[in-house]
Protein backbone atom coordinates (compact mmCIF):
# COMPACT_ATOMS: atom_id res chain seq x y z
CA UNK A 1 0.00 0.00 0.00
CA UNK A 2 3.02 2.47 0.77
CA UNK A 3 4.38 2.07 -2.43
CA UNK A 4 0.71 2.72 -4.16
CA UNK A 5 1.11 6.00 -2.22
CA UNK A 6 4.61 7.05 -3.49
CA UNK A 7 3.44 5.75 -6.65
CA UNK A 8 0.77 8.23 -6.46
CA UNK A 9 2.92 10.91 -5.52
CA UNK A 10 5.31 10.27 -8.52
CA UNK A 11 2.55 10.35 -11.20
CA UNK A 12 1.58 13.42 -10.03
CA UNK A 13 5.00 15.31 -10.09
CA UNK A 14 5.47 13.49 -13.71
CA UNK A 15 2.25 14.92 -15.30
CA UNK A 16 3.15 18.31 -13.50
CA UNK A 17 6.82 18.17 -14.74
CA UNK A 18 6.60 16.60 -17.98
CA UNK A 19 3.17 18.49 -18.97
CA UNK A 20 5.34 21.88 -19.93
CA UNK A 21 7.54 19.82 -22.46
CA UNK A 22 6.23 19.17 -26.47
CA UNK A 23 6.86 16.73 -27.86
CA UNK A 24 6.17 16.19 -32.12
CA UNK A 25 4.20 13.21 -33.57
CA UNK A 26 1.80 12.28 -36.77
CA UNK A 27 -1.24 12.78 -35.58
CA UNK A 28 -1.99 11.86 -31.97
CA UNK A 29 -0.68 14.46 -29.13
CA UNK A 30 0.13 13.98 -25.57
CA UNK A 31 -1.06 18.04 -24.82
CA UNK A 32 -4.20 16.81 -26.75
CA UNK A 33 -6.91 17.66 -23.87
CA UNK A 34 -4.34 19.98 -21.84
CA UNK A 35 -6.97 23.03 -22.51
CA UNK A 36 -10.26 20.87 -22.67
CA UNK A 37 -9.58 17.84 -20.02
CA UNK A 38 -6.34 19.05 -17.75
CA UNK A 39 -7.30 16.39 -15.20
CA UNK A 40 -8.26 13.23 -17.13
CA UNK A 41 -4.86 11.27 -16.26
CA UNK A 42 -5.44 11.72 -12.74
CA UNK A 43 -9.37 11.45 -13.11
CA UNK A 44 -8.62 7.81 -14.74
CA UNK A 45 -5.71 7.02 -12.08
CA UNK A 46 -8.12 7.88 -9.52
CA UNK A 47 -10.58 5.09 -10.81
CA UNK A 48 -8.30 2.47 -11.40
CA UNK A 49 -6.32 2.77 -8.32
CA UNK A 50 -9.22 2.25 -6.34
CA UNK A 51 -10.29 -0.45 -8.24
CA UNK A 52 -7.12 -2.11 -8.13
CA UNK A 53 -7.23 -1.94 -4.37
CA UNK A 54 -10.12 -4.89 -4.65
CA UNK A 55 -8.76 -6.35 -7.48
CA UNK A 56 -5.08 -6.51 -7.63
CA UNK A 57 -5.72 -8.38 -11.05
CA UNK A 58 -8.10 -5.10 -12.60
CA UNK A 59 -4.28 -3.56 -14.52
CA UNK A 60 -3.67 -6.67 -16.60
CA UNK A 61 -7.21 -6.90 -17.41
CA UNK A 62 -7.46 -3.32 -18.55
CA UNK A 63 -4.33 -3.55 -20.56
CA UNK A 64 -5.44 -6.18 -22.57
CA UNK A 65 -8.27 -4.25 -23.72
CA UNK A 66 -6.03 -1.32 -25.11
CA UNK A 67 -4.50 -4.22 -27.06
CA UNK A 68 -7.68 -5.74 -28.15
CA UNK A 69 -9.05 -2.11 -29.08
CA UNK A 70 -6.23 -1.92 -31.09
CA UNK A 71 -5.93 -4.65 -33.52
CA UNK A 72 -9.09 -5.03 -34.77
CA UNK A 73 -10.00 -1.56 -36.98
CA UNK A 74 -7.86 0.48 -34.89
CA UNK A 75 -7.41 2.09 -31.52
CA UNK A 76 -11.32 3.49 -31.71
CA UNK A 77 -12.86 1.49 -28.74
CA UNK A 78 -14.49 -0.55 -31.30
CA UNK A 79 -14.35 -3.48 -28.55
CA UNK A 80 -16.78 -1.57 -25.76
CA UNK A 81 -19.37 -1.15 -28.27
CA UNK A 82 -22.75 -3.87 -27.42
CA UNK A 83 -24.39 -5.57 -30.16
CA UNK A 84 -27.48 -3.78 -31.21
CA UNK A 85 -31.13 -5.77 -31.45
CA UNK A 86 -31.38 -4.74 -35.03
CA UNK A 87 -27.98 -6.38 -35.66
CA UNK A 88 -26.15 -3.71 -36.92
CA UNK A 89 -23.55 -4.01 -34.28
CA UNK A 90 -22.68 -7.59 -33.60
CA UNK A 91 -19.97 -7.31 -30.42
CA UNK A 92 -16.54 -7.96 -30.72
CA UNK A 93 -16.95 -8.85 -27.21
CA UNK A 94 -18.36 -11.89 -28.46
CA UNK A 95 -15.18 -13.01 -31.01
CA UNK A 96 -13.06 -16.08 -29.72
CA UNK A 97 -10.14 -14.13 -27.87
CA UNK A 98 -12.37 -11.82 -26.38
CA UNK A 99 -15.89 -14.51 -24.77
CA UNK A 100 -15.81 -15.54 -20.91
CA UNK A 101 -12.33 -14.10 -21.24
CA UNK A 102 -11.72 -10.21 -21.20
CA UNK A 103 -12.55 -8.26 -17.79
CA UNK A 104 -12.90 -4.69 -16.82
CA UNK A 105 -15.38 -3.46 -18.83
CA UNK A 106 -17.25 -2.28 -15.97
CA UNK A 107 -14.46 -0.57 -14.82
CA UNK A 108 -13.77 1.34 -17.84
CA UNK A 109 -17.79 2.56 -17.63
CA UNK A 110 -16.81 3.61 -14.12
CA UNK A 111 -13.82 5.76 -15.42
CA UNK A 112 -16.08 7.16 -18.41
CA UNK A 113 -18.74 8.43 -15.80
CA UNK A 114 -15.82 10.11 -13.61
CA UNK A 115 -14.34 11.42 -17.07
CA UNK A 116 -17.85 12.53 -18.45
CA UNK A 117 -18.74 14.27 -14.95
CA UNK A 118 -15.21 16.52 -15.14
CA UNK A 119 -15.25 17.22 -18.78
CA UNK A 120 -18.61 16.48 -20.45
CA UNK A 121 -18.56 14.86 -24.00
CA UNK A 122 -14.57 15.73 -24.67
CA UNK A 123 -12.73 12.34 -23.85
CA UNK A 124 -12.89 9.60 -26.44
CA UNK A 125 -13.50 5.81 -24.92
CA UNK A 126 -10.47 4.89 -27.29
CA UNK A 127 -8.68 7.56 -25.34
CA UNK A 128 -9.34 6.41 -22.07
CA UNK A 129 -8.29 2.96 -22.87
CA UNK A 130 -4.99 4.34 -23.91
CA UNK A 131 -4.74 5.98 -20.63
CA UNK A 132 -6.12 3.07 -18.29
CA UNK A 133 -3.51 1.21 -20.21
CA UNK A 134 -0.76 3.21 -18.48
CA UNK A 135 -1.54 4.09 -15.41
CA UNK A 136 -2.09 0.01 -14.77
CA UNK A 137 1.68 -0.67 -16.05
CA UNK A 138 2.42 2.53 -13.42
CA UNK A 139 0.68 0.79 -10.49
CA UNK A 140 1.97 -2.17 -10.69
CA UNK A 141 5.62 -1.25 -11.00
CA UNK A 142 6.35 -0.66 -14.64
CA UNK A 143 7.28 2.29 -16.45
CA UNK A 144 5.41 6.07 -17.46
CA UNK A 145 5.46 7.38 -20.68
CA UNK A 146 3.68 10.05 -22.06
CA UNK A 147 0.04 8.70 -23.55
CA UNK A 148 -0.71 10.09 -27.17
CA UNK A 149 -3.59 11.24 -26.74
CA UNK A 150 -6.99 12.70 -29.85
CA UNK A 151 -8.55 9.36 -30.92
CA UNK A 152 -11.96 9.34 -31.49
CA UNK A 153 -14.70 6.28 -31.08
CA UNK A 154 -15.61 4.46 -33.87
CA UNK A 155 -19.70 3.76 -34.79
CA UNK A 156 -19.21 0.47 -35.84
CA UNK A 157 -17.38 -3.26 -34.15
CA UNK A 158 -16.19 -6.40 -36.05
CA UNK A 159 -16.09 -9.83 -34.73
CA UNK A 160 -15.15 -11.20 -38.01
CA UNK A 161 -11.80 -8.99 -37.94
CA UNK A 162 -11.45 -9.61 -34.19
CA UNK A 163 -11.44 -13.54 -35.21
CA UNK A 164 -9.02 -13.02 -37.70
CA UNK A 165 -6.48 -10.64 -35.98
CA UNK A 166 -6.14 -11.58 -32.62
CA UNK A 167 -3.99 -13.84 -31.98
CA UNK A 168 -4.45 -17.31 -30.23
CA UNK A 169 -1.99 -18.45 -27.87
CA UNK A 170 -0.98 -21.97 -29.94
CA UNK A 171 0.10 -19.65 -32.79
CA UNK A 172 3.78 -20.64 -33.80
CA UNK A 173 6.35 -18.15 -33.72
CA UNK A 174 5.62 -16.97 -37.86
CA UNK A 175 2.35 -16.84 -37.14
CA UNK A 176 2.93 -14.57 -34.48
CA UNK A 177 5.03 -12.23 -36.61
CA UNK A 178 2.80 -12.42 -38.77
CA UNK A 179 -0.16 -11.17 -36.91
CA UNK A 180 2.00 -8.01 -35.77
CA UNK A 181 3.35 -7.64 -39.11
CA UNK A 182 -0.45 -7.08 -40.01
CA UNK A 183 -0.63 -4.13 -37.50
CA UNK A 184 3.03 -2.53 -38.53
CA UNK A 185 4.58 -3.88 -34.75
CA UNK A 186 7.84 -5.95 -36.02
CA UNK A 187 9.80 -8.55 -34.33
CA UNK A 188 11.04 -6.06 -31.22
CA UNK A 189 7.58 -5.17 -30.46
CA UNK A 190 6.26 -8.41 -30.48
CA UNK A 191 8.82 -9.72 -27.94
CA UNK A 192 8.11 -6.23 -25.67
CA UNK A 193 4.40 -6.11 -25.97
CA UNK A 194 4.53 -10.05 -25.32
CA UNK A 195 6.35 -8.68 -21.57
CA UNK A 196 2.51 -7.36 -20.31
CA UNK A 197 2.04 -11.11 -19.70
CA UNK A 198 4.55 -10.44 -16.81
CA UNK A 199 1.35 -9.70 -14.60
CA UNK A 200 -2.57 -11.20 -15.24
CA UNK A 201 -3.95 -14.71 -15.30
CA UNK A 202 -4.83 -16.89 -18.39
CA UNK A 203 -7.61 -19.82 -18.11
CA UNK A 204 -6.46 -23.30 -18.17
CA UNK A 205 -8.20 -23.84 -21.41
CA UNK A 206 -5.79 -21.75 -23.03
CA UNK A 207 -2.32 -23.74 -21.93
CA UNK A 208 -3.92 -27.25 -21.81
CA UNK A 209 -2.81 -28.00 -25.06
CA UNK A 210 0.68 -28.01 -23.86
CA UNK A 211 0.48 -30.07 -20.58
CA UNK A 212 -1.16 -33.92 -22.22
CA UNK A 213 -0.49 -34.26 -26.24
CA UNK A 214 1.05 -31.13 -27.34
CA UNK A 215 0.71 -30.80 -31.12
CA UNK A 216 -0.50 -34.66 -31.01
CA UNK A 217 2.98 -36.24 -30.24
CA UNK A 218 1.17 -38.18 -27.15
CA UNK A 219 3.40 -36.21 -24.51
CA UNK A 220 3.34 -32.95 -23.47
CA UNK A 221 5.24 -29.54 -24.73
CA UNK A 222 9.24 -30.10 -23.95
CA UNK A 223 9.54 -26.63 -23.68
CA UNK A 224 7.52 -26.77 -20.51
CA UNK A 225 9.16 -26.90 -17.19
CA UNK A 226 8.73 -30.10 -15.48
CA UNK A 227 8.46 -29.22 -12.45
CA UNK A 228 5.84 -26.45 -13.28
CA UNK A 229 4.42 -28.48 -15.58
CA UNK A 230 3.06 -30.85 -12.32
CA UNK A 231 1.34 -28.49 -11.19
CA UNK A 232 -0.27 -27.00 -13.92
CA UNK A 233 -1.55 -30.66 -14.13
CA UNK A 234 -2.75 -30.69 -11.02
CA UNK A 235 -4.67 -27.41 -11.55
CA UNK A 236 -5.84 -28.34 -15.01
CA UNK A 237 -6.98 -32.07 -15.43
CA UNK A 238 -8.05 -33.31 -18.37
CA UNK A 239 -11.61 -32.87 -18.85
CA UNK A 240 -11.97 -30.50 -15.84
CA UNK A 241 -12.90 -27.31 -15.69
CA UNK A 242 -11.16 -25.07 -18.71
CA UNK A 243 -12.17 -21.63 -16.99
CA UNK A 244 -9.75 -21.82 -13.68
CA UNK A 245 -7.21 -19.38 -13.63
CA UNK A 246 -3.82 -19.32 -12.60
CA UNK A 247 -0.61 -16.35 -12.99
CA UNK A 248 1.01 -16.04 -16.23
CA UNK A 249 3.90 -14.90 -14.17
CA UNK A 250 4.74 -17.82 -11.64
CA UNK A 251 7.44 -15.56 -10.09
CA UNK A 252 5.85 -12.00 -9.50
CA UNK A 253 2.34 -12.56 -10.56
CA UNK A 254 0.91 -9.21 -9.68
CA UNK A 255 3.86 -6.67 -10.94
CA UNK A 256 5.20 -5.15 -14.05
CA UNK A 257 8.87 -5.88 -13.91
CA UNK A 258 10.83 -8.48 -16.36
CA UNK A 259 10.51 -11.85 -14.81
CA UNK A 260 8.05 -12.30 -17.54
CA UNK A 261 11.82 -12.55 -19.56
CA UNK A 262 13.66 -15.07 -16.99
CA UNK A 263 10.59 -17.02 -16.47
CA UNK A 264 11.39 -17.69 -20.15
CA UNK A 265 14.93 -19.05 -19.73
CA UNK A 266 14.09 -21.28 -17.48
CA UNK A 267 11.18 -22.88 -19.78
CA UNK A 268 8.16 -21.33 -17.34
CA UNK A 269 6.33 -19.43 -19.89
CA UNK A 270 2.91 -20.10 -19.72
CA UNK A 271 1.16 -19.66 -22.92
CA UNK A 272 3.04 -21.78 -26.14
CA UNK A 273 3.01 -18.21 -28.08
CA UNK A 274 5.01 -17.04 -25.07
CA UNK A 275 7.71 -19.55 -24.44
CA UNK A 276 8.31 -19.63 -28.46
CA UNK A 277 9.90 -16.71 -28.47
CA UNK A 278 12.61 -18.47 -26.46
CA UNK A 279 12.74 -21.52 -27.33
CA UNK A 280 12.10 -21.98 -31.22
CA UNK A 281 15.25 -23.06 -32.49
CA UNK A 282 17.87 -20.39 -33.60
CA UNK A 283 14.76 -17.56 -33.79
CA UNK A 284 15.92 -13.90 -33.87
CA UNK A 285 13.65 -13.09 -30.73
CA UNK A 286 15.92 -15.60 -28.54
CA UNK A 287 18.79 -12.82 -27.91
CA UNK A 288 15.49 -9.85 -27.54
CA UNK A 289 14.27 -12.06 -24.56
CA UNK A 290 17.99 -12.62 -23.06
CA UNK A 291 18.41 -8.81 -23.43
CA UNK A 292 15.16 -8.11 -21.85
CA UNK A 293 15.90 -10.56 -19.13
CA UNK A 294 18.82 -9.27 -17.76
CA UNK A 295 18.07 -5.56 -18.27
CA UNK A 296 14.90 -4.17 -17.09
CA UNK A 297 15.11 -0.92 -18.30
CA UNK A 298 16.27 -1.68 -22.09
CA UNK A 299 12.77 -3.91 -21.46
CA UNK A 300 10.77 -1.17 -20.31
CA UNK A 301 12.26 1.71 -22.55
CA UNK A 302 11.23 -0.64 -25.35
CA UNK A 303 7.90 -1.77 -23.91
CA UNK A 304 7.03 2.32 -23.61
CA UNK A 305 7.68 2.38 -27.63
CA UNK A 306 5.87 -0.35 -29.01
CA UNK A 307 3.12 0.66 -26.72
CA UNK A 308 2.75 3.97 -28.42
CA UNK A 309 3.37 1.74 -31.53
CA UNK A 310 0.86 0.15 -30.90
CA UNK A 311 -1.38 3.40 -29.40
CA UNK A 312 -1.04 4.80 -33.09
CA UNK A 313 -2.75 1.78 -35.00
CA UNK A 314 -5.27 3.58 -37.46
CA UNK A 315 -6.79 5.86 -34.90
CA UNK A 316 -9.93 7.32 -35.79
CA UNK A 317 -9.11 11.95 -35.60
CA UNK A 318 -10.37 14.92 -36.06
CA UNK A 319 -13.60 14.89 -37.59
CA UNK A 320 -13.67 11.22 -37.65
CA UNK A 321 -16.15 9.25 -35.56
CA UNK A 322 -17.34 10.53 -32.70
CA UNK A 323 -17.22 11.10 -29.06
CA UNK A 324 -19.29 8.17 -27.63
CA UNK A 325 -21.32 9.76 -24.60
CA UNK A 326 -21.24 6.02 -23.27
CA UNK A 327 -18.52 3.35 -23.87
CA UNK A 328 -21.12 0.85 -24.77
CA UNK A 329 -23.18 2.64 -27.64
CA UNK A 330 -22.88 4.86 -30.48
CA UNK A 331 -24.37 8.30 -29.92
CA UNK A 332 -28.57 8.27 -30.23
CA UNK A 333 -28.83 10.24 -33.91
CA UNK A 334 -30.71 12.87 -32.63
CA UNK A 335 -27.60 14.07 -30.90
CA UNK A 336 -25.10 13.40 -34.21
CA UNK A 337 -25.14 17.17 -34.67
CA UNK A 338 -23.90 17.88 -31.36
CA UNK A 339 -20.34 17.81 -30.94
CA UNK A 340 -19.07 20.33 -28.24
CA UNK A 341 -20.75 22.24 -25.46
CA UNK A 342 -23.03 19.82 -24.30
CA UNK A 343 -23.79 20.51 -20.47
CA UNK A 344 -22.84 17.22 -18.33
CA UNK A 345 -26.71 17.33 -17.48
CA UNK A 346 -27.54 17.45 -20.91
CA UNK A 347 -25.11 14.57 -22.02
CA UNK A 348 -26.46 12.61 -18.49
CA UNK A 349 -29.78 12.96 -20.11
CA UNK A 350 -28.92 11.73 -23.49
CA UNK A 351 -27.09 8.86 -21.55
CA UNK A 352 -30.27 8.23 -19.76
CA UNK A 353 -32.61 8.26 -22.04
CA UNK A 354 -30.67 6.28 -24.66
CA UNK A 355 -30.18 3.21 -22.38
C1 LIG B 1 1.59 -12.17 -28.74
C2 LIG B 1 0.36 -12.58 -28.86
C3 LIG B 1 -0.55 -12.75 -27.68
C4 LIG B 1 -1.27 -13.86 -27.40
C5 LIG B 1 -1.32 -15.13 -28.23
C6 LIG B 1 -1.95 -13.61 -26.17
C7 LIG B 1 -2.81 -14.50 -25.57
C8 LIG B 1 -3.35 -14.33 -24.31
C9 LIG B 1 -4.17 -15.31 -23.65
C10 LIG B 1 -4.61 -16.64 -24.23
C11 LIG B 1 -4.46 -14.82 -22.42
C12 LIG B 1 -5.29 -15.51 -21.34
C13 LIG B 1 -6.76 -15.18 -21.57
C14 LIG B 1 -7.68 -16.00 -20.72
O1 LIG B 1 -7.28 -17.04 -20.21
O2 LIG B 1 -8.85 -15.60 -20.55
C15 LIG B 1 -3.84 -13.54 -22.31
C16 LIG B 1 -3.90 -12.73 -21.20
C17 LIG B 1 -3.33 -11.48 -21.12
N1 LIG B 1 -2.74 -10.80 -22.15
FE1 LIG B 1 -2.16 -11.57 -23.91
N2 LIG B 1 -1.64 -12.36 -25.71
C18 LIG B 1 -0.79 -11.79 -26.62
C19 LIG B 1 -0.29 -10.51 -26.57
C20 LIG B 1 -0.58 -9.59 -25.57
C21 LIG B 1 -0.27 -8.19 -25.64
C22 LIG B 1 0.38 -7.49 -26.83
C23 LIG B 1 -0.69 -7.64 -24.47
C24 LIG B 1 -0.63 -6.21 -24.00
C25 LIG B 1 0.27 -5.33 -24.42
C26 LIG B 1 -1.26 -8.70 -23.68
C27 LIG B 1 -1.73 -8.59 -22.40
C28 LIG B 1 -2.32 -9.60 -21.69
C29 LIG B 1 -2.63 -9.50 -20.27
C30 LIG B 1 -2.26 -8.36 -19.36
C31 LIG B 1 -3.29 -10.68 -19.93
C32 LIG B 1 -3.92 -11.02 -18.57
C33 LIG B 1 -5.31 -10.42 -18.54
C34 LIG B 1 -6.08 -10.63 -17.24
O3 LIG B 1 -5.54 -11.14 -16.27
O4 LIG B 1 -7.26 -10.26 -17.24
N3 LIG B 1 -1.21 -9.87 -24.39
N4 LIG B 1 -3.18 -13.26 -23.48
C1 LIG C 1 -23.29 -4.61 -22.65
O1 LIG C 1 -23.40 -6.01 -22.82
C2 LIG C 1 -22.93 -6.75 -21.71
C3 LIG C 1 -23.03 -8.21 -22.05
O2 LIG C 1 -22.33 -8.48 -23.21
C4 LIG C 1 -23.75 -6.45 -20.49
O3 LIG C 1 -23.23 -7.12 -19.37
C5 LIG C 1 -23.71 -4.98 -20.24
O4 LIG C 1 -24.57 -4.67 -19.17
C6 LIG C 1 -24.11 -4.19 -21.46
N1 LIG C 1 -23.90 -2.79 -21.18
C7 LIG C 1 -24.89 -1.98 -20.93
C8 LIG C 1 -24.50 -0.59 -20.53
O5 LIG C 1 -26.05 -2.30 -21.05
C1 LIG D 1 -19.86 -16.78 -25.65
O1 LIG D 1 -19.86 -17.81 -24.70
C2 LIG D 1 -21.15 -18.18 -24.24
C3 LIG D 1 -20.97 -19.28 -23.20
O2 LIG D 1 -20.46 -18.76 -22.04
C4 LIG D 1 -21.99 -18.70 -25.38
O3 LIG D 1 -23.29 -18.97 -24.91
C5 LIG D 1 -22.04 -17.64 -26.45
O4 LIG D 1 -22.72 -18.17 -27.58
C6 LIG D 1 -20.66 -17.20 -26.87
N1 LIG D 1 -20.75 -16.09 -27.80
C7 LIG D 1 -20.36 -16.20 -29.04
C8 LIG D 1 -20.57 -14.99 -29.89
O5 LIG D 1 -19.82 -17.18 -29.49
C1 LIG E 1 -15.26 -6.71 -41.21
O1 LIG E 1 -13.96 -6.79 -41.79
C2 LIG E 1 -13.94 -7.63 -42.92
C3 LIG E 1 -12.49 -7.74 -43.35
O2 LIG E 1 -11.90 -8.76 -42.66
C4 LIG E 1 -14.78 -7.05 -44.02
O3 LIG E 1 -14.76 -7.90 -45.14
C5 LIG E 1 -16.21 -6.91 -43.50
O4 LIG E 1 -16.97 -6.22 -44.46
C6 LIG E 1 -16.24 -6.13 -42.20
N1 LIG E 1 -17.56 -6.22 -41.64
C7 LIG E 1 -18.18 -5.18 -41.11
C8 LIG E 1 -19.50 -5.44 -40.48
O5 LIG E 1 -17.71 -4.05 -41.13
C1 LIG F 1 11.30 -2.38 -34.76
O1 LIG F 1 10.94 -1.02 -34.92
C2 LIG F 1 11.65 -0.14 -34.06
C3 LIG F 1 11.14 1.25 -34.35
O2 LIG F 1 9.74 1.30 -34.28
C4 LIG F 1 13.15 -0.23 -34.29
O3 LIG F 1 13.82 0.58 -33.35
C5 LIG F 1 13.60 -1.66 -34.13
O4 LIG F 1 14.94 -1.77 -34.45
C6 LIG F 1 12.79 -2.57 -35.03
N1 LIG F 1 13.16 -3.96 -34.79
C7 LIG F 1 13.35 -4.82 -35.75
C8 LIG F 1 13.69 -6.20 -35.35
O5 LIG F 1 13.27 -4.52 -36.92
C1 LIG G 1 3.16 -29.11 -34.75
O1 LIG G 1 3.14 -30.12 -35.73
C2 LIG G 1 3.19 -29.63 -37.07
C3 LIG G 1 3.04 -30.81 -38.01
O2 LIG G 1 3.51 -31.98 -37.44
C4 LIG G 1 4.49 -28.89 -37.29
O3 LIG G 1 4.53 -28.38 -38.60
C5 LIG G 1 4.56 -27.74 -36.30
O4 LIG G 1 5.77 -27.06 -36.43
C6 LIG G 1 4.42 -28.24 -34.89
N1 LIG G 1 4.32 -27.11 -33.99
C7 LIG G 1 5.11 -26.96 -32.95
C8 LIG G 1 4.93 -25.74 -32.16
O5 LIG G 1 5.94 -27.78 -32.62
C1 LIG H 1 12.45 -25.09 -13.99
O1 LIG H 1 12.08 -24.01 -13.17
C2 LIG H 1 12.85 -23.90 -11.98
C3 LIG H 1 12.33 -22.68 -11.24
O2 LIG H 1 10.95 -22.74 -11.10
C4 LIG H 1 14.31 -23.70 -12.30
O3 LIG H 1 15.05 -23.69 -11.12
C5 LIG H 1 14.79 -24.82 -13.20
O4 LIG H 1 16.10 -24.55 -13.60
C6 LIG H 1 13.90 -24.91 -14.42
N1 LIG H 1 14.30 -26.02 -15.26
C7 LIG H 1 14.71 -25.86 -16.51
C8 LIG H 1 15.07 -27.09 -17.26
O5 LIG H 1 14.79 -24.76 -17.06
C1 LIG I 1 20.34 -1.46 -19.92
O1 LIG I 1 19.55 -0.80 -20.90
C2 LIG I 1 19.58 0.60 -20.76
C3 LIG I 1 18.53 1.18 -21.69
O2 LIG I 1 18.67 0.67 -22.99
C4 LIG I 1 20.98 1.10 -21.05
O3 LIG I 1 21.04 2.50 -20.93
C5 LIG I 1 21.95 0.44 -20.06
O4 LIG I 1 23.27 0.79 -20.39
C6 LIG I 1 21.77 -1.06 -20.06
N1 LIG I 1 22.53 -1.60 -18.92
C7 LIG I 1 23.38 -2.60 -19.05
C8 LIG I 1 24.02 -3.07 -17.80
O5 LIG I 1 23.64 -3.10 -20.12
C1 LIG J 1 15.03 -1.20 -28.10
O1 LIG J 1 14.94 0.22 -28.24
C2 LIG J 1 16.09 0.82 -28.78
C3 LIG J 1 15.87 2.32 -28.77
O2 LIG J 1 14.66 2.65 -29.36
C4 LIG J 1 16.34 0.29 -30.17
O3 LIG J 1 17.52 0.85 -30.68
C5 LIG J 1 16.44 -1.20 -30.12
O4 LIG J 1 16.55 -1.68 -31.43
C6 LIG J 1 15.22 -1.79 -29.46
N1 LIG J 1 15.26 -3.22 -29.47
C7 LIG J 1 16.06 -3.96 -28.73
C8 LIG J 1 15.93 -5.44 -28.87
O5 LIG J 1 16.85 -3.51 -27.94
Amino acid sequence: MGSQHETVAAVLCAVVVLGGLSVSNSQLSPTFYDQTCPGVYVVVFGVVWRASLSDPRIGASLIRLHFHDCFVQGCDASLLLNSTADGTIVSEQGSLANNNSIRGLDVVNQIKAAVEFHCPATVSCADILAIAAQVSVLLDGGPFWRVLLGRRDSTTANITLADENLPPPFFTLDQLKQAFAVQGLNTTDLVSLSGAHTFGRAQCRTFIGRLYNFNNTGVPDPTLNTTWLQSLQLLCPQNGDGSVITNLDLSTPDLFDNRYYTNLLSNNGLLQSDQELYSTPGADTRKIVKLFSRNQSAFFANFTASMIKMGNISPLTGSQGQIRLHCNFVNPATYASVSAGLSYKKSEDVLISSI
